[in-house]
């Protein structure tokens, strides 16, 4: 940026334009779009001429040009400048396109799910962890550790760097009991990217992949993109209802779950449907999709085995991510499975972003390693309950209205409204006021079988939950209220 040598020149001989305007043309838009800014210095018309392979007039003459409507400026003595005092230029920006172009189309027609923001409200957004319970003590010392290296000057390996391999093969051993070794793990740009390669290396066009319904709208997405259809499968209080998963020839060969806190209804999967959901899925050779995203917060409830570790089979690929137990800023996550499996996701990861960024690998690294996630989750684990506890003092009085549902584990909550209240009039009157919230459409294929609020705490100030409940209480009263004297 800044110099002309920088700046590509391509003269067309056979072209009605001169050379001389072309040239012009060429300094003039990179001047204008701020490539060349005001005071660059620009080559003497004999360098230019010799660089374009031109005469030296036809350089004379392009810079006469450009004198003539005041882009560039002589110094005495000192050689050629773009203007000093020209007037503030347009930012640099990509050219729009101009026409309805063939190539552009919408391979996912699904609409966003997130609801907009609201300056000022209090969201109860999915999927928001706190920070609050990071030691900025810790993270600090660790990132000046890794900076302290020089990044290695080529790639490193797909799989993810060995180090934080290791660490998370441990950290699932100790705390999931997913049976698995560093050589097991690959690392990935987050959960989803994890779902993606696995889409992609397993499922075709017309290929079937179930998926819970109501359920997390970005891996419906993800799937979709294979060209596979769709198999919604109905959710209830046990999680996934594996009864309703079909059959012989009409078997999906891929399902994704997430046994551990539905997404989104909360709920978790009982021990007698994992295990049913191995047994489907041995008897039709299917691969189950374990999406295990925000397991480590779990409230006043015994932990459940994950497939992960149930599986005797290699038909599980168990997905972890730091997006929840951290922030997803930091676009980690990970992947156990078979290494039949394992092999033909990394060729794939190789062809996305070869591997995950080392510094941010490292840093991972060190913060499991040392035992410092696990002292974070002891911290975040008690901001979290007491996030919880005043969500759920705070809907107290709503019951007999609505019923929560999914508190044992996750940072979010379901709450369900009783028949005949509509979710979408609760959402959009609590809007009104402040309040964001989302409903199951979002999540569901088609329309939602139950009506009720989906309410993140995670990221809310206890005072924020407070306010914002109270705000719900009074919306749901209301409504509940003016359609029992109907
Ligand atoms: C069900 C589910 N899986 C995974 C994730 C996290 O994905 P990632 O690791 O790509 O941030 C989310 C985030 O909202 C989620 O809801």
């Amino acid at each position: 940026m800044g110099s002309l040598a920088d700046i590509p020149i391509r003269l067309e001989r056979g072209s009605e334009q001169s050379l001389p305007r072309q040239i012009a043309a060429q300094i003039r838009r990179a001047i204008l779009d701020g490539r060349l800014p005001p005071g660059s210095r620009l080559p003497s018309t004999r360098a230019l001429a010799q660089a374009l392979g031109v005469s030296r007039n036809v350089a004379l003459a392009a810079y006469d040009d450009l004198h003539a409507e005041g882009y560039i400026e002589g110094r005495h003595g000192s050689g050629t400048y773009v203007a000093s005092d020209l007037p503030p230029l347009p930012r640099p920006a990509a050219p729009p396109l101009r026409h309805k172009a063939r190539w552009l189309r919408d391979p996912v027609a699904i609409p966003e799910a997130v609801p907009a923001d609201l300056p000022g409200g209090i969201a109860f957004r999915l999927g928001q962890p706190s920070l609050a319970p990071l030691s900025r003590e810790t993270w600090r010392r660790i990132w000046s550790r890794v900076a302290s290296d020089l990044p290695p000057a080529g790639y490193g390996p797909v799989e993810g760097d060995p180090q934080l391999r290791a660490a998370i093969a441990g950290h699932l051993n100790r705390t999931r009991g997913v049976p698995c070794g560093p050589d097991d793990v690959v690392i990935t740009a987050g959960a989803i990217q994890a779902v993606m390669l696995l889409a992609r290396a397993v499922l075709q066009p017309g290929d079937r992949a179930a998926i819970e319904d109501p359920g997390y709208p970005t891996a419906r997405r993800v799937l979709m993109t294979t060209g596979a259809a769709l198999v919604p499968v109905p959710v209830d209080h046990d999680g996934l209802r594996v009864e309703c998963l079909p059959t012989g020839r009409n078997a999906p060969l891929l399902v994704y779950v997430t046994p551990s806190h539905q997404y989104p209804l909360g709920v978790r999967l009982s021990v007698a449907r994992r295990l049913s959901l191995l047994e489907w899925a041995r008897e039709h050779d299917s691969l189950i999709v374990e999406d295990d995203y925000d397991s480590e917060f779990r409230f006043d409830a015994p932990p459940l085995p994950p497939l992960a570790a149930l599986d005797e089979h290699g038909q599980v690929a168990y997905v972890g991510t730091f997006s929840k137990v951290l922030t997803p800023s930091l676009r980690v996550g990970y992947l156990v499975a078979s290494r039949a499996l394992l092999d033909r996701v990394v060729r794939l990861k190789r062809l996305a972003d070869y591997h995950t960024s080392w510094p941010v690998q490292r840093a991972l690294a060190a913060f499991v390693s040392e035992g410092e996630l696990d002292r974070h989750i002891q911290r975040a684990r008690r901001l979290y309950a007491e996030r919880r506890r005043t969500l759920r003092e705070g809907l107290a009085p709503v019951i007999g209205w609505a019923r929560l549902w999914g508190l044992e584990a996750g940072l979010h909550a379901f709450l369900e409204l009783a028949p005949g209240l509509s979710a979408v009039r609760v959402a959009a009157l609590a809007r009104a006021r402040g309040v964001i919230v989302s409903t199951l459409d979002d999540f569901s294929i088609g329309e939602p079988e139950r009506q009720g609020l989906l309410l993140g705490y995670g990221g809310l100030e206890l005072d924020e939950i407070a306010r914002g409940t109270q705000v719900l209480v009074d919306v749901i009263t209301e409504l509940g209220e003016a359609h029992a004297t109907k």
